[in-house]
């Protein structure tokens, strides 16, 4: 496993009501990618119930019919946002096809740093806090920055998926 700097300067936070302009400005860039950044930021009314919104559903309330728990944090470095991430405290039917337990993305401007693979290091700590035992991840097959960041951090390639055969699912044993 790809060794990182322990004493990294990137930390994971939760969303607070101050990042309202920086996590739009965020969601505009990657929806150019056809990447979601801030799942629900569109539909909720007004920021506050964004926030309110992701607090819930760490903590499993008003959630849909089939859906899990998920923490989502903003990844910071010296006090800039540089990416978020995604992490699902279990599988459902759609995320074990697509999506798994953990998805992160990096602003443009802060690829190629070791960012994402940094998220992935710490967000796998958090998983194992859950008692989540063996991590999936997805990423499509044409996605090579994804890829080499997942396997930096130990996935194993546990074949394609089975509903969309471009996308490669990868198992992290946590256990
Ligand atoms: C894919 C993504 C997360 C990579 O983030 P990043 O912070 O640039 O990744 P890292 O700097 O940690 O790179 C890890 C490795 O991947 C390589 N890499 C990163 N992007 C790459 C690219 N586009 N092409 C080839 N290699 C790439 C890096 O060189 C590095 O290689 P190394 O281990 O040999 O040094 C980022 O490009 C992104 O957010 N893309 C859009 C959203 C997305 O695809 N998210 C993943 C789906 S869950």
């Amino acid at each position: 496993m790809k060794k990182i700097d322990q004493a990294s300067p990137l930390h994971l936070r939760p969303v607070a009501l101050g990042d309202e302009a920086a996590i739009r400005a965020a969601a505009r860039e990657l929806a150019a990618e056809g990447f979601t950044f801030a799942f629900g930021l569109d539909t909720a009314s007004a920021f506050a119930g964004y926030v309110a919104h992701l607090d819930a559903r760490r903590l499993g309330q008003g959630l849909a019919p089939g859906e899990v728990p998920e923490t989502f944090l903003l990844a910071e470095v010296d006090g800039e946002i540089v990416g978020r991430l995604s992490l699902r405290h279990a599988l459902n039917d759609q995320l074990r096809t697509n999506g798994g337990h953990i998805g992160f993305g990096i602003l443009r401007s802060h690829r190629r740093r070791g960012h994402a693979s940094e998220i992935l290091r710490q967000a796998l700590i958090l998983a194992r806090d859950l008692d989540i035992e063996r991590v999936l991840l997805t990423c499509n097959e044409s996605n090579t920055g994804s890829r080499r960041v997942i396997e930096s951090q130990g996935g194993v390639f546990g074949g394609h998926s089975p509903t969309d055969p471009a996308k490669r699912l990868y198992w992290i044993a946590l256990a």
